[in-house]
């Protein structure tokens, strides 16, 4: 859930949204002349707490920016501890994400922090980003995720709509398709998480629920609201249908069987063949959504904490074998 720092209503409406992270944003969402006042409110908004279970993060200002330096300094030195990571957007080159590893490791030095502490989310929304889209997610050991910029990205490259988010009108194919998955598969092969960027029509909950979906089928591991009405909308796509849910735990124990009883690596299953890579399938399926009595995720930084039940029907109560088979 994206809050511009500058509305103090909107960071009290968030505390009691049912979303897995938070973002203050110090960055478009906040006008020139309110950067200031935005950041003691994001300060204060971070001292005053209240954001349990959800992953805490702000969004500073990009690095060609006077205000970038300013940004994190205030929220690391303002309200020490309270920070799991910091989005740095329009990376357009891993220098970029080291010169913020190297200041962020000063800063923890300095207010006692555990080194490595806050974490940092790259956003690419531009040519120049996604061209450089492997390099940037092996920029540092605090990176946990590469968030996709939709609308300075359709910016940069001149896609023809207005629409954040959107498919311009004239092209037949998924006009996102590209930039997702090339961010997708930089992300995964470095273990970051994969988040997709907002979607700007707030009244066209058709429109967000199919980019959600969309998103969701791909492997991101999640998507940016706006708005209190996304929140069920993303939430709903994100989350498995219970079908899936009970097909992996099924998997899971037929191949546990399989391999154990039976001594064999391949077998039926529903009239489909299973082997190991299917027991891999299943086994990110049901790590990805927890379910709702699971103890929760490490504390670390890198992971959505809010686990997920899947929707609908009895797959929910099916109990998965352990991870590991
Ligand atoms: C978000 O920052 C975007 O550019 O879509
Ligand atoms: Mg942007």
């Amino acid at each position: 859930m994206s809050v511009p720092a500058s509305s103090e209503r909107f960071l009290a409406k968030a505390r009691g949204l049912p979303v897995d992270e938070v973002m203050l944003d110090l960055e478009d969402s906040v006008a020139p002349g309110a950067k200031p006042a935005a950041r003691e409110l994001a300060v204060a908004a971070l001292r005053d707490g209240g954001w349990d279970g959800k992953l805490v993060a702000v969004r500073v200002n990009d690095v060609t920016t006077p205000w970038a330096y300013q940004d994190v300094i205030a929220v690391t030195e303002g309200a020490p501890g309270t920070v799991d990571t910091l989005i740095l957007p329009k990376v357009s080159d891993p220098g970029a994400v080291v010169w913020l590893d190297v200041l962020l490791g000063q800063l923890e030095r300095s207010a006692g922090l555990a080194p490595g502490r806050i974490g940092i989310e790259a956003q690419i929304e531009d040519a120049a980003g996604l061209a450089a889209v492997e390099a940037i997610a092996a920029a540092s050991p605090r990176l946990v995720a590469l968030v996709f910029g939709p609308a300075d990205f359709m910016a940069s490259i001149g896609m023809r709509s207005l629409t954040v988010g959107g498919q311009p009108a004239g092209y037949s194919f998924d006009a996102h398709h590209y930039p997702l998955m090339r961010l997708l598969v930089a992300a995964k092969a470095r273990g970051l998480q994969a988040i997709d960027g907002p979607y700007a029509k707030i009244g066209d909950a058709d429109g967000l629920r199919a980019a959600a979906a969309s998103a969701a089928a791909l492997g991101y591991d999640g998507k940016w609201v706006l708005h209190p009405a996304q929140v069920d909308i993303v939430n709903d796509e994100f989350t498995p249908p219970s079908d899936d849910y009970a097909r992996a735990a099924r998997i899971l124990e037929a191949y546990e069987r399989a391999t154990t009883e039976d001594r064999r690596g391949a077998v039926m299953l529903d009239g489909e063949m299973i082997d190991e890579a299917s027991r891999k399938l299943a086994l990110a399926i049901v790590a990805r959504y927890r379910r709702g009595d699971d103890p929760p995720a490490p504390p670390d930084h890198g992971g959505l904490r809010t686990p997920r039940t899947p929707r609908g029907g009895d797959g929910a109560k099916t109990t998965p074998p352990p991870p590991g088979g």
